[in-house]
């Protein structure tokens, strides 16, 4: 009989990511924002990109630094392919290192499909995946080996519950190949790639107050919106997590099911 010495205890969460950084992008608010501080109560020093919200990117810093992590905000538009990769580069050179990289920064322009326009089209592909695709290629050449890559996709991509989201969904979509692909790309380095699918979740971008909302909480199995923080939850475990990789996790109330 052979003794198996790989070690496949689970580790408590508490200040398991002690001595790793992370890079949030869209991180002054929402499901970014949650994110950032749940990866520094685990341990992460963490940096943060934003485009409008400078005062909120700030809080958020001042709130991770309470917790006795070290943080910067970076203004950096995803949209923008030098901005995109150069928030990286100052994120590893503030930090001193990249260890995870959350792409959560995304923009949803929802309508009925002839009403999105060339424009709309090119912004939204520009943010929500041609600037995750830059980011992540600025990432790899920066990150450590067995560093982390998890994408914020969308439920829309597992199960459409209703009309206008095309275009979203379509970009949404395009970051599962991508996943799936820099997981192949990157295993041999034990760098993990995995994607989240939040469901309705209460921010500014989709408040559990807003017009559609019933409707959204209607089509999950729980009836109701989730919290950012309970996205982030799921983020920060497979920020700790070296054996899962090129998945889709639904965080959606079974939006899907
Ligand atoms: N909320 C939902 O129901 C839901 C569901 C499924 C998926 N998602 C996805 O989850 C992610 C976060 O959504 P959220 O609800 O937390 O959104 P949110 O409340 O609108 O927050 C968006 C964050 O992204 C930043 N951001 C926006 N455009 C950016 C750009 N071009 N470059 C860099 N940062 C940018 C914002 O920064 P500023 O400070 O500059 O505004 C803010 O920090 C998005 O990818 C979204 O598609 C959300």
């Amino acid at each position: 009989m052979t003794t198996n010495t790989t070690d496949t205890s689970v580790k408590t969460p508490e200040k398991t990511l002690l001595g790793k950084a992370a890079l949030v992008t869209g991180g002054s608010r929402g499901i970014g924002a949650a994110t950032a501080l749940r990866l520094a109560r685990e341990g992460a020093d963490v940096a943060v990109t934003y485009v409008n919200g400078k005062e909120a990117a700030e809080g958020v810093v001042r709130a991770v630094e309470a917790l006795g992590r070290r943080a910067v905000a970076l203004r950096a538009d995803a949209g923008d392919p030098e901005e995109a990769a150069a928030a990286v580069d100052a994120a590893a050179r503030e930090l001193g290192r990249l260890d995870i990289l959350v792409n959560n920064a995304g923009i949803g322009v929802l309508g009925p499909v002839e009403t999105l326009s060339p424009a709309d089209v090119d912004r939204v592909l520009a943010v929500n995946v041609r600037g995750v695709f830059l980011t992540s290629r600025a990432a790899v050449a920066r990150m450590t080996d067995g560093g982390r890559i998890i994408t914020v996709g969308t439920c829309l991509t597992q199960r459409v519950s209703g009309p206008g989201g095309t275009l979203y969904t379509m970009s949404k979509s395009a970051l599962v190949g991508l996943t799936k692909a820099l997981a192949r790309e990157l295993g041999g380095r034990g760098i993990t790639a995995n994607i989240v699918h939040p469901g309705p979740i209460d921010t500014e971008m989709n408040p559990a107050d807003g017009p559609h909302a019933s409707g959204q909480a209607a089509v999950t199995a729980l009836g109701r919106f989730g919290a950012a923080e309970e996205v982030a939850h799921t983020i920060a475990h497979l920020a700790g997590a070296a054996y899962v990789t090129g998945a889709e996790f639904s965080v959606d109330g079974g939006h899907a099911a």
